[in-house]
């Protein structure tokens, strides 16, 4: 179980139960259960330092201690297969490819915090995905890692697999509670946050799939051997998508802190044709741009940060030289202002002005002073609404005008993009 690595383009071939036992499936869950010692769970995971893969880097092992204290007759635990980040399919292959380490990821975080029902909300377009839960659900049953009585102790565990709907914000983790409950996809205001009061009002651990995926591992070889990977600040490996403008798309597993020059040309083989790149849109497109001088910036969280941008949930998509960022920006402003599930007048005024500023400035319309704006509409509307959608259709606007400030003004002054 060193690691879970997926070259691009494989078979979508699963991953059987005596495969996954041969490589240590299933042992840490059999040690919790023998030892009757939940707990070491969150120990473990709190120690190792793992921070969730769905966008936000929260600790989850904080997450676990919060679900695992909150005194309620019912728990549940949702793992958070929603992906509609365009660009991300890590959780579709880790779906696929291997299901039995994430059974057995949601069941060890169930025993954790005390849960008896969980979920596995998988985004509704992923057929095999779903085909491999399923078939892989049937053989934990008959082996008892699921179900009632899990291994002959007295811990029952309930899954199901919800198939999920696909608007964007459908992945959010209030909003995901609420589409179990049979509702439409709108975030809950917060707090309560789910670990207090999540699916039916009960404390509701939701964490992203490839989240789920680490924590057989670190509990099994432990967190001192998960922080042999990564920095001190990012522990552990991540799972990063690369697309078709690089030679080699695919999703490659590589310990944090490696340099980002390192997964775009080593790992993918760099941009198709050879080109030079532009921009890096480093966490998908709810991210902020990093011009190309920051291609030697280690992906780790802090780094990224420092650098202006963030690691999101891993989706790497690259802008080669010769495109023009007003584009690029209205792409992004035009999808967010899409998806923006309209429940907060604040993300509805923010996603649309930016996109009618945007056309505007495409064809010409307007002075320089227009470009201040966007600064302006996003300070207004930070920390409103439900959930951080606001926040991250601002990422991508923002940084485009601030790095790329030129292809703006040619815009402003011609109507047209740049020459190139
Ligand atoms: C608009 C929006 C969409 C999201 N979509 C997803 C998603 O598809 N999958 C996911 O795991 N997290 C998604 N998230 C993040 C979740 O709200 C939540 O933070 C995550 O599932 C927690 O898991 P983690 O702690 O393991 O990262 C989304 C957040 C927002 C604001």
């Amino acid at each position: 179980m060193d690691t879970i690595l997926f070259p691009a383009r494989q078979s979508t071939a699963k991953e059987s139960l005596a495969a996954y036992r041969g490589r240590g499936g299933y042992e840490a869950l059999s040690a919790i259960v023998d030892a009757q010692a939940p707990a070491r769970v969150i120990e473990e995971v709190q120690a190792a330092g793992l921070r969730g893969r769905g966008g936000a880097a929260f600790p989850t092992g904080t997450k676990l201690e919060l679900t695992a204290k909150a005194q309620a007759e019912q728990k549940f635990v949702v793992a958070n297969g929603g992906e509609d980040e365009p660009g991300s399919f890590k959780d579709r292959i880790l779906m696929e490819h291997h299901p039995h380490l994430i059974l057995e990821g949601v069941t060890l975080c169930a025993l954790a915090v005390g849960a008896t029902k969980g979920y596995l909300y998988v985004n509704r377009t992923y057929a095999a995905a779903q085909a491999s839960l399923a078939a892989a659900m049937q053989e934990a049953a008959g082996k008892a890692y699921l179900g009632r009585g899990i291994l002959g102790s007295a811990f029952s565990f309930e899954l199901e697999l919800f198939r999920a709907p696909t608007p964007y914000v459908a992945g959010e983790d209030t909003a995901a509670l609420e589409v179990l409950e049979g509702k439409d996809p709108v975030p809950r205001e917060k707090p309560p946050y789910p670990v207090q009061a999540g699916l039916f009002g009960k404390p509701t651990l939701v964490s992203n799939i490839e989240t789920m995926a680490n924590i057989p591992r670190i509990v099994l070889r432990g967190a001192a051997w998960f922080r042999g990977f990564g920095t001190a600040q990012s522990p552990g490996t991540m799972i990063f998508c690369l697309g078709e403008e690089v030679r080699r798309p695919g999703a490659y597993e590589l310990p944090l802190g490696t340099p980002l020059r390192q997964l775009i040309d080593g790992c993918g083989g760099g941009l198709r044709d050879g080109k030079a790149i532009k921009a890096i849109l480093p966490g998908g497109p709810s991210t902020a741009f990093l011009p190309a001088t920051c291609l030697d910036t280690p992906l780790d969280h802090q780094a990224m940060r420092d650098a202006g941008s963030i690691l999101g949930c891993g989706v790497m998509e690259l802008i080669p030289v010769g495109r023009c960022m007003l584009e690029e920006a209205l792409k992004h402003a035009g999808f967010f202002a899409a998806e923006s599930c309209g429940a907060c007048p604040a993300c509805r005024m923010e996603t649309s002005t930016f996109q009618t500023l945007l056309r505007q400035i495409k064809e010409g319309k307007g002075t320089p002073m227009l470009l201040d704006q966007f600064d302006k509409v996003a300070a207004f509307n930070r920390g409103k609404g439900r959930c951080s959608l606001i926040a991250m259709a601002a990422a991508p606007v923002l940084s485009a005008v601030r790095h790329f400030r030129g292809d703006f003004e040619h815009h402003l002054a011609h109507g047209t993009c740049p020459p190139g």
